[in-house]
């Protein structure tokens, strides 16, 4: 049967600039358990967030389908949580106003009290019950990111994307945050599918990790378990004796895709006349951050 979430034959190509098409993802399959944490690593340029953002139904795919929740999905939706690298918070809103966005929009028929209270409740869960009437510009970039992780959790999705959430903080703010999420994710379990370039981020929150190959036309490389038990302790899964063995192999993979990679950026594949983008997919640029912003937000 197929998995709570999956990704069935999903490819992604872009008009390339000379003509025809650059094939980025092709045939990416994947199966999500309920409830599972799954990382997708790979260099950079690979397509990781490509895939997120299918997911996210940010970008629409070029083939194969993706389903959420056992439902195929088409277009954003209150069903998939999603935290960015940066939280696109609204500067001028508290702390909590900014969570409320999110909440106000997906449950507009629970009354304001209970709405301001689901707020409070993933404000407190992130650390910041003390700074929810604080304006989202006096906060520090990890406590930005906390409101961000509140955000995603409140409006109650099936799912969480994560496209390198700690990416921008310092190692001391990553590693917290790190903790942050594993906390709220032991009381509030989710199917979680999050990018990152970090090994050592990747085996201790993942219960698999997704190691994509280099491309053009990427796909799943190998699939690596991680059995550790949870909850999760810093120290107790550096010290399991299957840390370094699972490390050293994406240390590997990661070096053997980098010796198949082109040395030069390689002739886009030609599949057929390039079209010019349409309206939909221009405002789907998965790298368009504002386009990104304005349409993640019509959910966070
Ligand atoms: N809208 C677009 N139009 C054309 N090419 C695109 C578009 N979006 C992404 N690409 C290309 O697809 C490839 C994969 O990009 P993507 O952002 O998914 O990579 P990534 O693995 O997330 O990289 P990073 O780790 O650097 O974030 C890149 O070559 C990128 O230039
Ligand atoms: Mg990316």
């Amino acid at each position: 049967m197929a998995g709570y979430v999956e990704l069935f034959r999903l490819g992604k190509s872009f008009p390339a600039p000379g003509g025809g098409e650059s094939v980025v993802v092709s045939d990416f399959n994947l199966d999500i358990e309920e409830g599972e944490f799954v990382s997708l690593l790979g260099h950079s340029g690979c397509g990781k967030s490509t895939v997120l953002s299918m997911v996210a139904g940010l970008t629409t795919p070029s083939a194969g389908s993706i389903a959420v929740a056992r439902r195929e999905i088409d277009g954003p939706g209150p069903d998939r949580g999603v935290v960015f690298q940066s939280p696109c918070l609204l500067p001028w809103f508290t702390a909590l106003e900014n969570v409320l966005l999110g909440v106000d929009r997906v449950f507009p028929h629970v009354p304001k009290r209970e709405r301001r209270a689901i707020g409070l409740y993933f404000l407190n869960l992130v650390g910041l019950g003390d700074a929810a009437e604080r304006s989202a510009k006096e906060l520090s970039q990890g406590m930005q990111q906390r409101v961000g992780i509140a955000r995603a959790f409140a409006i109650s999705p099936k799912m969480l994307l994560l496209d390198e959430p700690f990416g921008m903080l310092d190692s001391l703010t990553r590693m917290e945050l790190q903790d942050v999420l594993q906390e709220i994710l032991e009381r509030e379990r989710k199917t979680t599918l999050m990018v990152t370039h970090d090994v050592d981020e990747a085996l201790y929150m993942s219960d698999r990790i997704v190691m994509m190959t280099s491309g053009p036309a990427a796909r799943v490389g190998e699939i690596l378990q991680v059995s550790f038990e949870r909850p999760r302790d810093r120290a107790a899964v550096m010290r399991h004796p299957q840390y370094y063995p699972l490390r050293e192999r994406m240390i590997e993979f990661l070096e053997e895709q980098d010796r198949h990679r082109p040395a030069v950026a390689p002739e886009p594949e030609l599949v057929e006349p390039a079209e010019a983008p349409t309206d939909e997919e221009a405002a789907r640029h998965p790298e368009g951050e504002t386009e990104k912003v304005a349409e993640a937000a019509m959910w966070h």
